[in-house]
């Protein structure tokens, strides 16, 4: 990816000059490539406008205005901005970029990279015809920053988390018979080795010693043997250990309940919370994070076969408690019981966190907007919703009230997977999970269901997002500061 450099001073060059323009606050006397244009014409004409852009060709440099929008706009508002500039001016793009940033905070650089970078993503990873190479990614590609030297951490780590998100956007994009769970379990090893951090995949028959029987029930009606991935990061004078479990379904087809087959396709994306937790952990340890991350990802397909799981089944789970089947398309708190209940046994994590595209009901209570968030612990809950506030990857909270158990009681065996009620769909799952917990004090739930898999500027049908990475990874960020 472009090789970023900074310099303090403009002087002409032969890089195109990107000028972003904070609506009807950028002072034009402040900026001195603009020197020699005529400011009242062009406060007339240009006001910096999301998305507005003018080109400038003076004499001796193009120059690009473009506008973010206002001055409090949050950091996805600005993201996007940039990727879109990246994405809808491709081909009048040069490999060769400048940015001048002096008049912008510091953290807006770090949004301008990443979504500069973000920008050039290419959804065709299948196509047999190659797309044409975009300018920023060309070899000889570069990208100027005019700001003080300070800023080139910023940058770097827009660049650092783009990279991350792509790869992500990639596996989350990937259809099923080319994700298949050993797939899922080649990228995280491969992230693994590449940045320095523990990888230990468990193939099916190391599942089945172990006693993972809730993730094998999942995987009873798949061709696809599951794996459990587990992922160690321990940053440098780590004072918190965070257990971050991921749901790994590769595809799901609701299995012999089974779903109907409109946008079925979509649960492609059934492993959007395994995404984000991989993501995290890569750009946790590339970050160099003062933290320590442990990562679990149960990963099957949930598919549809005479050896498949039926409603009425009861299934034991890696805990020991036993769970009857009411609906064999609630597999996603299935396999996370399983990992949950993993973690909490194994790593006792300070703090535990689990991100799943888990219920259809997340979706019909927040649209694509924010993620259902629950938890046990107010500071958690805090702390998460603080992240997304400042990420822009929004979550809002629901309750785990007790109330709510009385769904989850079955006549035959320790719990039910659905209560059978097309009511608290989210709240349900929860509360499933949360019996998985062994009553960890610091646990929190993420129901990512409308979030994961999105409208994007780059695709005509809906695409992954990468949710989460940036949210945990500013969770962590805070967590290790208020630690350390
Ligand atoms: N993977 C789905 C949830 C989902 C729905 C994700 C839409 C993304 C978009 C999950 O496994 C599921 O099927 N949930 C069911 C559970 C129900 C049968 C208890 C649901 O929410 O309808
Ligand atoms: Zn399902
Ligand atoms: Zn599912």
């Amino acid at each position: 990816m472009m090789p970023i450099s900074t310099a303090s001073t403009w002087k002409p060059t032969d890089h195109l000059l990107l000028i972003p323009i904070i609506h009807q606050s950028t002072d034009w006397a402040e900026i001195p490539p603009l020197k020699n244009v005529q400011s009242e014409r062009l406060t007339k004409h240009f006001t910096g406008k999301k998305n507005e852009v003018q080109w400038l060709f003076t004499e001796k440099q193009t120059i690009v205005l473009f506008g973010i929008g206002e001055a409090d706009s949050s950091a996805t508002a600005i993201i996007r901005s940039f990727r879109h500039f990246a994405n809808r001016y491709a081909e009048k793009l040069t490999s060769k970029l400048a940015v001048y940033t002096h008049h912008l905070e510091d953290q807006t650089v770090e949004y301008a990279v990443n979504g500069l970078l973000l920008g050039t993503y290419q959804i065709g990873q299948f196509k047999t015809e190659e797309a044409p190479v975009h300018a920023f990614e060309q070899k000889d590609a570069e990208l100027l920053i005019y700001s003080d030297q300070e800023v080139m951490a910023f940058a770097e780590k827009g660049k650092a988390t783009a990279e991350t998100q792509m790869s992500i956007l990639n596996i989350v994009n990937a259809p099923a018979n080319k994700k298949t769970p050993q797939i899922l379990a080649e990228w995280a090893k491969n992230s693994a080795q590449q940045f320095g951090y523990e990888s230990d995949i468990w193939d099916k028959q190391k599942i089945k010693e172990v006693g993972l029987h809730a993730l094998l029930a999942v995987n009873r009606g798949s061709e696809d043997p599951a794996q459990f991935i587990i992922l160690e990061y321990k940053g440098k004078n780590a004072k918190q250990k965070v257990g971050l479990v991921g749901k790994g379904v590769t595809f799901d087809t609701g299995g012999i309940s089974i779903k109907g087959s409109a946008n079925m396709h979509y649960m492609k994306s059934d492993m959007g919370g395994a995404a984000a937790v991989l993501g995290t952990i890569e750009l946790a340890a590339k970050l160099q994070l003062p933290i320590h991350v442990v990562c679990i990802v149960p990963a099957t397909d949930n598919s549809v076969d005479a050896l498949s799981i039926k409603p009425s089944d009861v299934i034991e789970s890696y805990s020991g408690k036993t769970i009857e089947i009411i609906d064999t398309d609630a597999e996603g708190r299935l396999i996370l019981s399983d990992g949950i209940a993993y973690m909490v046994k194994h790593f006792q994590p300070d703090v535990l966190i689990d991100l799943a595209t888990l219920t259809g009901s997340a979706v019909r209570t927040f649209g694509y907007h924010a993620g259902a968030l629950f938890s046990n612990n107010d500071n958690l809950a805090a702390a998460i919703e603080k992240a997304g506030d400042a990420t822009g990857e929004r979550v809002w909270r629901l309750p785990l009230w007790k109330a709510y158990e009385e769904d989850l009681k079955s006549d035959v065996a320790d719990v039910k997977n659905f209560s059978g009620r097309p009511i608290a769909g989210a709240i349900g799952a929860a509360k499933f999970l949360e019996y998985f917990t062994d009553e960890h004090p610091n646990w929190a739930h993420l129901d990512m269901a409308g979030v994961a898999f999105n409208e994007a500027e780059f695709s005509h049908q809906k695409s992954a997002t990468a949710f989460g990475v940036r949210l945990l990874v500013e969770y962590l960020e805070e967590l290790a500061q208020v630690n350390s």
